[in-house]
């Protein structure tokens, strides 16, 4: 199914792998179109309503009570790992992980390559997060590659690959929750369609707003803000993309210049991990892309903010507790493992039960 060397798949421009990903991995957000998000979002919500009766619960815990789970995470994650392993639990599956290559055999001269191919000889699924930027394209060269399938919807297929972050340039699945989350906070004023996003922070390295930004080709008159010191500005990549699909946007360095028009902010911490100097301190988040409690007295009445978490000092404490419910990232990372349970029911194709029940 994938006559190319993993050197030339490696080259390929991303575009260009996206016929070969279809829907064996879930590698990046350009994959996705409305139809796709729209599903995914309304699998999320009738799963997520299925599991509050005992009944419904019992029927999703039996989905994939004969499929195991690797969850291959070698880069800090508290919400990403763990909503993955609460989704897979819902769905009744067998779960596994392994954190740190120093106890695998990657310490011992093993292979990105053979660590995929041994993986995937215990699993159905490898959800992976990775520091490499490559390192998911690769294991899904590999299990595309290798003999072993499984068996989805009556079809033998290589064994599914998510990533759950690929280096600082794509973070798919929680671009999916970020609509998810986005949909419902505009569920009384019209949807994601026209909207002003504003995108806030480490932009430049930041994969979230990354994979979100590649999302909004999906939607009718959306325009992006974004709101960073220079030094971590969007990057060029994705100001093209915006472009080739005619996607408004501009460049700004505080958030109290689009504060009171934006209909989502979306804040993001400084991504220092991928600074070379390791000094133990963090840096502090430069004062204009701080949101200030009192920015909520600025907000629109219908706006709502948002963060991938975790967060550091970009927001100031305060908003956490102020009791507003234009303040959304609390409930968005629930909405991740709603989100989540949606995305490995489609791959195993167990959707339309969910849906139908
Ligand atoms: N948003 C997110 O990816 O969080 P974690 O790093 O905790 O998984």
């Amino acid at each position: 199914m994938i006559d190319i060397s993993l050197n030339d798949f490696l080259k390929l421009p991303e575009a260009d792998k996206l016929p070969y990903i279809k829907e064996y991995a879930l590698l990046y957000a350009q994959q996705f179109s409305r139809a796709d998000l729209d599903d995914y979002c309304i699998l999320a919500d009738k799963s997520r309503s299925l599991f509050k009766s005992p009944d419904g619960a019992r029927l999703l815990g039996n989905l994939l009570s004969n499929r195991i789970a690797l969850n291959f995470f070698v880069q800090p994650s508290s919400r990403t790992f763990l909503s993955f392993s609460a989704a897979q639990a819902i769905l009744g599956m067998k779960r596994m992980s392994l954190r740190d290559l120093n106890i695998s055999s990657v310490s011992k001269g093993e292979s990105l390559q053979d660590s995929i191919r041994t993986f995937i000889s215990y699993v159905d699924l490898v959800v992976m997060r990775h520091f490499d930027n490559d390192a998911a394209v690769i294991a899904f060269w590999v299990a595309a590659k290798a003999s072993r399938r499984v068996t989805i919807g009556g079809t033998e297929k290589p064994i599914p690959i998510i990533s759950g972050g690929s280096g600082n340039l794509h973070h798919p699945t929680q671009a999916l929750l970020d609509i998810y989350t986005l949909g419902k906070s505009f569920e009384n004023s019209g949807g994601i369609d026209g909207k002003k996003i504003m995108l806030v922070g480490d932009l430049k390295r930041g994969r979230t707003v990354r994979s979100l930004s590649y999302l909004m080709k999906n939607y009718k008159n959306v325009e992006l803000i974004f709101a960073a010191p220079d030094e971590f500005q969007m990057k060029d990549d994705i100001l093209k993309f915006l472009d080739s699909h005619a996607i408004p946007y501009t460049k700004i360095d505080s958030i109290s210049e689009a504060i009171g028009t934006a209909d989502a902010i979306y804040m993001t911490r400084i991504q220092d991990e991928w600074d070379n100097v390791k000094t133990g301190v963090h840096p502090r988040t430069h004062d204009n892309v701080i949101f200030k409690t009192e920015y909520l007295k600025l907000m629109k009445p219908t706006a709502c903010l948002m963060h991938p978490l975790p967060k550091r000092d970009e927001i100031e404490i305060d908003v956490d507790y102020a009791n507003d419910s234009r303040v959304v990232y609390w409930r968005q990372e629930r909405n991740g493992m709603w989100m989540r349970v949606a995305i490995i029911a489609k791959i195993f194709q167990c959707d339309q039960i969910i849906l139908s029940s």
